[in-house]
Parts: structure tokens; C-alpha cells; sequence
């Protein structure tokens, strides 16, 4: 069964084909035939708020002709301590796949192990791959050019990451970075450095040491094509706010940090973002800003992920 739980469940010979789905999907939006889901529902399981991934979800699964079914953990017997396992298993024998949105990575890991149907993960502590995918097709779509090679034209890319260094963005770009063949540079507080575990899961993965990791957001954007960030109080550390901002601070996204990357850089964010913290309003404002662009990419993206997990179930 294949799985979209960490960016490195596709292998780089199937990229070219999925983002080039992707990118059919987008220009042909609402004709999609046959319908890659027609007759099937796929199950959301979230466990945090969200906007962007639950909308694009749930708006995917009907265009691709499909029934979406949103089930907030606590509203499930999952949320009264039914198993994960047993969870799985009774759900795969009603829906044709899951989207899970929760706080540990095993959770996604152990549904995925006891079902028998495909698994989707929505964010975690850990990693969100979604959002890695559907930002990389943004930047590919502006340096491929028109008919050009998309997931070749990210090769050689520098990536600037700013603020949490340890959150599952900086952690999913670190994976995913290494995958396309871009180079990434983290700057943030040494305590937010990647931990011990994350540098012992990427040298699993293939990618031992590779990314760089600074406390000079100055040195971390010099000759980046990307300067991306994220919030720093990330869902579920709550507690930790004041101690956060207090030592994030210094590597706000400023107008000043933006300029210091190549002139022609873009400023993403997974959205939501907090403007005053960790980036400012003027960069979010920014002409080179594609936060927007990269929020809708989500819904492309996520099209050609299920429409590509369902059909290799059907293979299976
Ligand atoms: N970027 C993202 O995943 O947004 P949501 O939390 O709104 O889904
Ligand atoms: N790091 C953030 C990402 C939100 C899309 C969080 O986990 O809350």
C-alpha cells in the first residue's frame, strides 16, 4: 500500500510525473475524467484546527469525484481511547482512504501500518509533506518556464529558513530540500536547533548532514533564492509562548533580512501567519511574497497525491 506520510514516499523518478499531474489537474480544474475518486469516500481524520489543509481536502476529494468525510478526533471513539490500530482497521473497511492531522508522527505511521488503505499525512509534530509539495510546484511553476522541467528546475535552489528550527516546517523542508536537490540553511536560537533524533531520522532517510545551521539569519538568506518561515509558536506549544518570541525574535523576517537574499528571491510562509512576529506585514505585502499562490497549490497537489495513492491501490 502506498502511503504519503514523509516527503521521501515518492522517489525522485516518480516526481516529474506527479507534478506534472499536478500541474494538469490545475489547468484543467473541475474536468478531470474519469474522476480518480468517483465513488470512493476518503476520511479526515484532525486532531488540530486548520483552514487551508481541511478546505483543500474536502474541496480535492469532490472535484477529483469523490466524498469527503471530516471527523474531529474527539467526535470519534478514537478521541475515548479506541486504538489506533483497531481505529484503522474498522475504517478501512467503510472509507478508500485517510487524511490525518495530529501531534505524533506514529500515529500516522500506526494507522497506515494497521489499515489497509491509503494514508495521507496532514501535519504532524514532525513533518507536513503537503504543504513542502505544493510549495515546491510554486516555485518550480516561476523557474521552470513554460513546457519547462519542473522538478529539475528546484536542483541547485537555495532555501533560507527562519525562526522555529525545530518545527515540523523546518524539519519537512530539510527532507524535502534534500530530495529535490536544493541546498537549505537554517538560522534560529541554538535551543530550537534540529534535535539529535531529527539529524538520526535524515541520515535513515539518505541525507546525513544535510542541511547547514546558523544563529545569523544574515548568513542563513545570503545567495537564497527562498526565504520561508514560519510561525513560531506552532499548534500544540501553546505554554511555551512567551519563551518563544522572547528568543525568536532576532530572526524575525524583516524587510531588511528579505533584502539580503538574491534579488530575485520569493518570501513564502505556510500560512497562517502572525505579521509583526515572525515576518513583517511589508514582506507578506511583498510583489516576490507567494503566499498565496503556494495556499492554493495545496488543493493541485493534493489532487495528484490521492488521484496517484488510488490508483496504485488499484494496481496493488
Ligand atoms: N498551512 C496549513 O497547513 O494551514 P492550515 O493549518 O490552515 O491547514
Ligand atoms: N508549525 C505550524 C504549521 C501550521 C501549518 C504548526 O504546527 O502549528
Amino acid at each position: 500500500m502506498k502511503h504519503f506520510l514523509k516527503e521521501t514516499d515518492f522517489k525522485a523518478h516518480e516526481l516529474p510525473g506527479l507534478f506534472a499531474l499536478a500541474q494538469n489537474l490545475k489547468q484543467g480544474r473541475g474536468r478531470h475524467t474519469p474522476p480518480a475518486l468517483a465513488g470512493q469516500t476518503w476520511a479526515l481524520i484532525f486532531s488540530k484546527s486548520s483552514t487551508r489543509t481541511r478546505v483543500s481536502f474536502e474541496v480535492g476529494i469532490h472535484e477529483l469525484g469523490g466524498n469527503p468525510l471530516f471527523l474531529n478526533r474527539n467526535d470519534i471513539q478514537l478521541g475515548r481511547g479506541e486504538s489506533i490500530e483497531d481505529t484503522a482497521k474498522v475504517l478501512s473497511r467503510f472509507v478508500h482512504g485517510l487524511i490525518v492531522r495530529t501531534f505524533d508522527h506514529s500515529d500516522v505511521e500506526r494507522l497506515a501500518a494497521a489499515g489497509s488503505i491509503p494514508v495521507i499525512n496532514a501535519l504532524t509534530d514532525f513533518l507536513h509533506p503537503c504543504q513542502i509539495y505544493a510549495d515546491a510546484l510554486t516555485l518550480a511553476e516561476r523557474w521552470a518556464g513554460a513546457g519547462g522541467d519542473l522538478v529539475g528546475s528546484l536542483k541547485g535552489r537555495k532555501i533560507a529558513f527562519l525562526g522555529d528550527t525545530a518545527c515540523n516546517m523546518a524539519y519537512s523542508w530539510v527532507l524535502g530540500a534534500n530530495l529535490f536537490g536544493m541546498k537549505i540553511a537554517l538560522a534560529g536560537p541554538k535551543e530550537f536547533a534540529p534535535t539529535a533524533e531529527f539529524d538520526a531520522f535524515l541520515a535513515k532517510e539518505g541525507y546525513a548532514g544535510g542541511y547547514e545551521f546558523t544563529t545569523d539569519p544574515f548568513e542563513a538568506v545570503k545567495d537564497a533564492d527562498v526565504v520561508y518561515t514560519d510561525v513560531w509558536v506552532s499548534m500544540g506549544k501553546e505554554e511555551e509562548t512567551k519563551e518563544r518570541i522572547r528568543v525568536m525574535s532576532p530572526y524575525a523576517v524583516t524587510a531588511k533580512v528579505f533584502a539580503a537574499a538574491k534579488k530575485d528571491a520569493f518570501f513564502m510562509h505556510c500560512l497562517p501567519a502572525h505579521p509583526g512576529e515572525e515576518v513583517e506585514q511589508a514582506v507578506l505585502d511583498n510583489p516576490r511574497s507567494i503566499i498565496f499562490d503556494e495556499a492554493e497549490n495545496r488543493l493541485h497537489m493534493q489532487k495528484a497525491i490521492m488521484a496517484t495513492l488510488a490508483a496504485a491501490r488499484t494496481q496493488a
